[in-house]
């Protein structure tokens, strides 16, 4: 079941005389942050058919703006919220360079705002943050008591906004992910395709490495999680998410252009140097997954499959 705001829509007033039961079943309310975005827009999807014992909120920054605290409070009140998923962040990994007061107010700032409310309410928190936090120079994969060492501004802020949470509510869960792209919003993958078609090379870093993930796989992941909670317990801690396998950049692209049938492009491996940005990325950020998919009896695509499986739903739709 799930609700969809609008802004100071008649829902949002319904939603706060929400029935406890459901056919008998005690019913508990889910609130979704930052669902326009790719991740929030695939929970919507995930859920979309799930059993009536969990209702979701789906609000973003027009009807739930996470900085605001007032407003989450009286939000997670009224509606007597059990779970929240913060789907919400800033995302704009080089424009955070520029833009830090904004990038750490909803990263960090909002992050222990929703800490604080959950734990005034006894709500569950599951948060998401990034492989950014970590410094890349491992030379295996990135197992979650790994020390952090974020080398941007975007992964300080995700780095301080984990820190902020599991103080503000220690009993949380955050779920580090990497490279998300989905059918849902601007990213990688839109991208090269997008590419792909204008150009007749492109020219790639081949020197990245690390996992994409399907944002589809990692809401399920997340709806997976709330129906083991509610059979079992709730196990707070740091978890690592990403599709399985390991790629570049580079490689990756390859294959994007090898799914959407495009042949016409040439696409080029580049150096890091050879492709400067303005924030400095991770040169190896291959997450260990093994704790999530211990402790959550999960299992995980492989991101070949994945990425087919978007590719295909993109140009089916375009
Ligand atoms: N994208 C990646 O490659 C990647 C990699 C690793 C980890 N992650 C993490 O995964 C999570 C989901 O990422 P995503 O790619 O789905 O992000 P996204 O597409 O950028 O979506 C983020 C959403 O948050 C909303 N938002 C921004 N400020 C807000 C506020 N103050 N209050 C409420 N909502 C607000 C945005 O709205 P507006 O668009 O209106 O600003 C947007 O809808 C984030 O925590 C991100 O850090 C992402």
């Amino acid at each position: 079941m799930a609700f969809f705001l609008n802004k100071k829509s008649d829902d949002q007033d319904e939603s706060a005389k929400t029935a406890t039961f459901f056919f008998g079943l005690v019913q508990k309310n889910v609130l979704v942050t930052g669902a326009y975005g790719q991740l929030g827009s695939e929970l919507k999807r995930a859920c979309a058919n799930h059993e009536q014992n969990l209702k979701f909120f789906f609000t973003d920054a027009d009807t739930l703006d996470i900085t605001d605290i007032d407003a989450l409070d009286n939000f997670v009140r009224e509606n007597n919220i059990v779970y929240i998923i913060n789907c919400a962040a800033y995302t704009a990994v080089d424009k955070a360079e520029d833009d830090s007061d904004l990038c750490y107010k909803i990263n960090r700032d909002a992050v222990i705002n929703i800490g604080n409310v959950a734990n005034k309410y006894k709500a569950r928190v599951i948060h998401i943050s990034t492989d950014y936090v970590f410094d890349g120079t491992n030379t295996r994969p990135y197992v979650e008591t790994d020390p952090v060492n974020p080398q941007s501004v975007y992964g300080k802020s995700k780095q301080e906004g984990e820190a902020g949470l599991l103080n503000s509510c220690p009993a949380s869960i955050i779920i580090r992910t990497a490279w998300l792209y989905s059918i849902f919003g601007n990213n990688f993958v839109k991208t090269m395709i997008r590419l792909g078609k204008e150009k007749e090379t492109l020219g790639v870093v081949a020197d990245q490495t690390g996992t994409p993930t399907n944002a589809s796989d990692l809401a399920k992941a997340i709806v997976h999680i709330l129906d083991y909670t509610e059979a079992n317990d709730f196990e707070p801690g740091i978890y690592h998410f990403s599709d399985e396998g390991v790629t570049t950049w580079y490689d990756f692209t390859c294959l994007i252009h090898e799914y959407a049938g495009i042949a016409t492009c040439k696409v080029n491996p580049l150096t890091t140097s050879q492709y400067p940005t303005k924030a400095v990325r991770p040169k190896y950020s291959v997450l260990d997954k093994a704790k999530i998919k211990t402790t959550f009896n999960l299992s995980i695509p492989k991101w070949e499959d994945s990425l087919k499986k978007c590719v295909v739903e993109l140009m089916t739709n375009n």
